[in-house]
């Protein structure tokens, strides 16, 4: 990765630790190389005001990570209510609609974005304005229906392949113990009933598709920061 866009990501995620953080916070954790860069931002606030701020990650990945840097924290059965949901996104749609689980932590995050009061998006400026379909579409599968969600994954217009990882022979699997796929499409889709039609294919557990997700969304840039959503704004 480039050292413009490193610096883009911690700019993000400063400025979500610096304007969104204070005291007595439950703060869902997402997954991503963002959302670490957010970690270290929010155990050196944490550190610095003496915060009691309570972690819930996303991920076995994030819990590492949030442990690595002393932080707290619970898991979702016992704080089923966050305050604030803190993740990166892989693509940004001019609409503010996400695409995610480039890091094949999508079921998770999608549960935890939904069970949290407000959700924070922190991306470089990569991922933003970007088309829908200029990045596939991450899903979870049951192991089981690998072969039998290919069609009906076809006839609503995608491609469905396995994704491959590296450090263990055969396809990536999730913290769940489930396949992590993507769905290829040619072309756009309405994002909402897309999201609807995938998840009712019998073996898919979720898919990475946001619609209306996000409450804020702070793009990064190698010297700063901008606020390019704020949904509050719009109500
Ligand atoms: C993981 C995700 C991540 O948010 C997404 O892949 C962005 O990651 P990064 O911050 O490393 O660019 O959805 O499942």
């Amino acid at each position: 990765m480039t050292k413009k866009i490193d610096d883009s990501k911690i700019n993000a995620a400063l400025r979500a630790a610096k304007d969104f953080i204070y005291d007595d916070l439950t703060v869902g954790i997402g997954t991503g190389s963002t959302v670490n860069y957010f970690i270290q931002a929010l155990s050196e606030l944490v550190e610095k005001d003496e915060l009691d701020i309570l972690c819930v990650p996303s991920s076995i990945e994030s819990k590492i990570e949030l442990a690595k840097a002393g932080l707290s924290t619970g898991s979702l059965i016992e704080e089923s209510e966050l305050d604030i949901y803190i993740d990166g996104a892989d693509i940004i749609t001019k609409n503010f609609v996400l695409i995610k689980g480039g890091g094949g932590a999508l079921t998770m995050e999608k549960i935890m974005a939904r069970a949290s009061e407000e959700f924070i998006v922190i991306a470089d400026y990569t991922k933003y304005p970007r088309d829908l379909n200029s990045f596939p579409v991450p899903i979870e599968i049951i192991p089981q229906t690998v072969n039998t969600i290919i069609k009906p994954i076809f006839d609503l217009g995608g491609e469905f392949r396995l994704r491959y990882g590296t450090g263990k022979i055969g396809p990536v699997i999730s913290d769940n113990g489930n396949i992590i796929g993507d769905v290829h499409f040619n072309k756009s889709f309405d994002p909402s009933e897309m999201e609807k039609a995938l998840k009712l294919i019998p073996g898919v557990v979720e898919n990475g598709i946001f619609p209306k997700d996000a409450d804020r969304i702070i793009i990064g840039y190698p010297d700063s920061s901008e606020l390019v959503f704020n949904k509050s704004e719009k109500e």
